[in-house]
């Protein structure tokens, strides 16, 4: 048996991941707020703890999948927060968060003698559940980003470093989600003029996506926007919402100038006021069509 993780949370993309890590060979002792979502891992020989502090052992790995920069700083610094028990182990953090959120915590870590290392990913639950993410990482340093490899490669295809800064992966993970809602956004307006204009949508879809567009973010993306069916939900709208504010965020700091990234945060800002959370965050392309009046 390898090393025994802790993971703290097991929501639509932490079980699936968990559930790799431990297929791959290591222990796993796990934390979720709603302790019930435990239960498939627990069937597969993993150990609940009942707090966040008790999923880590001192020196260990601990692996961190919550929703957004409040829940990992809760999860790390709250009351049952793990930071005082992990020693000199180490933070992987997988959740999508501020640049200067993995920063912070990074300088935490330091400070308690505990490295951090981001590591953020690319791929939905389903991507998740086959093991194929993409996974963007850096902080820590060049061993302890060694260190943590194993962990990562059993959770993902391919991993990228991105070097010593901690925010760095961080940042990666929201320039590329923000490249993939500017893509939706694209097609969204193309698929819609096109339609206006008597060519159906999945006839532009075919065209595209066999010619100058061949690749799977627009043949994925772009068959539920020429299908107009938004299923299965793979992020809900509000998650990838919470990203785009990062981006402003992350792009007003640097005074980087995204108007586009204003735009898809405000189609998803409609898309959640209209209670829209059933679908696919890409399901936000029905702001492009209805406002045409389609
Ligand atoms: N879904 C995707 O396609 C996707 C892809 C790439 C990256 N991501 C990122 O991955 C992260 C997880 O996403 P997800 O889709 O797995 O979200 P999710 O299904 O909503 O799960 C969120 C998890 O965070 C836990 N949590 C939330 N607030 C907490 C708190 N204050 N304290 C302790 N635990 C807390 C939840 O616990 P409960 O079960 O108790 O609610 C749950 O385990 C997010 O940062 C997201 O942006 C998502």
């Amino acid at each position: 048996m390898k090393e025994t993780i802790g993971f703290i949370g097991l929501g639509g993309m932490g079980l699936a991941m968990a559930t790799n890590v431990l297929k791959a060979g290591f222990g796993l002792h796990v934390y979720n707020r709603t302790a019930d979502k435990a239960r498939p891992l627990l069937e597969l020989g993993a150990s609940l703890a009942r707090s966040p502090a008790e999923a880590v052992s001192p020196g260990g790995v601990v692996v961190t999948m919550v929703t957004n920069d409040l829940a990992v700083e809760e999860v790390t610094l709250g009351t049952s927060g793990f930071l005082a028990r992990l020693g000199d182990g180490v933070h992987l953090s997988m959740s999508t968060i501020a640049p200067r959120t993995a920063r912070h915590l990074a300088d935490v870590h330091r400070e308690r003698g505990s490295r951090y290392v981001a590591s953020p990913v690319f791929g939905k639950p389903d991507v998740a559940e086959a093991a194929k993410l993409w996974i963007a990482t850096s902080g820590g340093d060049a061993a302890t980003r060694e260190r943590v490899r194993p962990i990562q490669e059993a959770m993902g295809q391919r991993v990228f470093d991105f070097g010593d800064d901690p925010g760095a992966a961080s940042v990666i993970k929201l320039a590329g989600n923000f490249m993939l809602g500017a893509a939706i956004e694209a097609m969204a307006e193309a698929f819609t003029l096109a339609q206006k204009h008597g060519v159906p949508r999945r006839q532009t879809y075919e065209f595209i996506t066999q010619t100058f567009f061949d690749c799977f973010v627009y043949r994925g993306y772009g068959e539920l926007i020429a299908s107009d069916h938004y299923q299965p939900v793979g992020a809900k709208p509000s998650l990838i919402r919470k990203d785009f504010g990062l981006v402003l965020d992350a792009a007003a700091e640097e005074l980087v100038s995204m108007p586009l990234a204003n735009l898809v945060h405000d189609r998803l800002t409609a898309t959640v006021a209209k209670g829209r959370e059933d679908a696919d965050w890409a399901g936000f392309a029905r702001e492009v069509s209805e406002s045409a009046g389609l």
